[in-house]
């Protein structure tokens, strides 16, 4: 049998395992990584492409931001629609010059993919995790199966990184934690166009037909969502309804959608959901694995990120200093964030999907917010911070 020996396992290749492995690196602690998936999976994934300033300094610190410099977008004022009008949120005067880069996530993955490959790291990719023992103990087992045959991966600490239907989750014990869990009653119709984006910075609205946002991954590639029915399906969207429709609910007088060739359709479903503890003994879950916020703000990578941060400090303390301290913190430290994570993403969500008939009550609300941005700059300054991602001395 196949025995691998490293200071911390880490189970997926998605952001939040590569960006560890990469910044324990930098530390000087090894790692290796184990992904379910191919290679060709994880980097064609399509994502979100939201990232915030925090996301970008550390992926910048840690050298791996050469191609998000040079081709991610970076916004300094995102657009809000309600009903047909449009104002702009500028980010830079509310926020102290804080920005937002767009950069699609599997980029992201595949710039660390690459670096970590040509830094001579481990990363096994089809590699199924079976089993994770031993996590009260101080020598953890991540147990795998890898090309047709059972291997063992030991280690001082496991990191599952491995998304919401992970072995990670399901390993901690039930009673470790409590779970909070809120399905949307609607969905997004996301698509990817061959087309340059209509807008140079993101449009958010709000359209008695549903919600809708403008997004763009290059200057020749678009990405756009519709809200939609949770049963919906991609084959009830032709190319024309689609674009007929983001055309209504985006739309504002003097402005016009440029169409263009769909290449990609798919329905993301809405929901919340976290636990309130990350940490069993020497067991640790970042990213998808442990939260879920609906994509309205685009919270989900950056999360991920910031989760990792956490570990890292308090992987970094346990190596340097032998104290433990800081590691069993890291729940409550990383919850802050999520929290205000799960709060801003519902606000944007409720505040830019249709809920109930235009004109109910619900209605009045989401359209007395929109009013209040426009007239209190304490308003559009919250927005401002939370949207950017607040600095991590924020929390402390
Ligand atoms: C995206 O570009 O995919 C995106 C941007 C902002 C969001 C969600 C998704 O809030």
């Amino acid at each position: 049998m196949k025995i691998i020996k490293t200071q911390v396992g880490i189970i997926g290749a998605g952001p939040a395992g590569l960006t560890l492995a990469h910044w324990l690196k930098k530390q000087g602690i090894s790692s290796v990584i184990i992904e379910n998936r191919s290679r060709a999976y994880i980097e064609a994934r399509v994502r979100a492409g939201l990232l915030e300033q925090n996301t970008v300094d550390i992926l910048d610190s840690l050298g791996l931001a050469d191609r998000l410099k040079k081709e991610g977008q970076e916004h300094h004022g995102v657009y809000l629609n309600f009903d047909g009008e449009r104002i702009r949120v500028p980010f830079g005067e509310l926020t102290g010059g804080r920005n937002i880069t767009i950069y699609g996530q599997q980029e992201v993955v595949k710039d660390l993919t690459d670096a970590w490959f040509a830094g001579g790291g481990e990363l096994f990719f089809e590699a199924t995790a079976t089993k994770i023992n031993d996590f009260e103990t101080d020598h953890p087992t991540i147990h795998f199966e890898y090309q047709g045959e059972n291997a063992i991966l030991e280690c001082d600490f496991v990191a599952a990184c491995d998304g919401f239907h992970g072995l990670g989750r399901k390993t901690m014990p039930k009673e470790s934690y409590n779970e909070f869990t809120v399905t949307y009653p609607f969905s997004w119709l996301g698509i990817l166009a061959h087309v340059a984006p209509s807008s140079e910075e993101l449009i958010y609205a709000y359209h008695e037909r549903g919600f809708a946002l403008s997004s763009q991954r290059s200057e020749k590639v678009s990405r756009l969502y519709v809200q939609c029915d949770n049963d919906d399906t991609v084959e009830n969207w032709s190319d024309e309804k689609i674009w007929d429709e983001l055309s209504i609910r985006l739309g504002t007088p003097g402005w016009e959608l440029k169409r263009g060739p769909i290449f990609e359709k798919s329905i993301t479903p809405m929901r919340s959901y976290f636990i309130d503890n990350m940490q069993c003994g020497r067991l640790f879950l970042a990213g998808d694995a442990a939260h879920i916020v609906p994509p309205t703000g685009g919270k989900g990578l950056n999360l991920a990120v910031a989760d990792v941060k956490h570990l890292v400090d308090g992987l970094t303390e346990f190596y340097q200093k032998g104290s433990l301290n800081a590691l069993d913190s890291y729940s409550k430290t990383a919850l802050k964030r999520i929290w205000r994570a799960q709060d801003f993403s519902n606000f944007m969500t409720t505040l830019f999907h249709k809920q109930e008939e235009h004109g109910s009550f619900t209605y009045q609300l989401q359209k007395a917010k929109f009013d209040y941005i426009k007239c209190s700059e304490a308003y559009a300054t919250t927005i401002a911070e939370n949207y950017v991602g607040l600095p991590f001395e924020a929390f402390e």
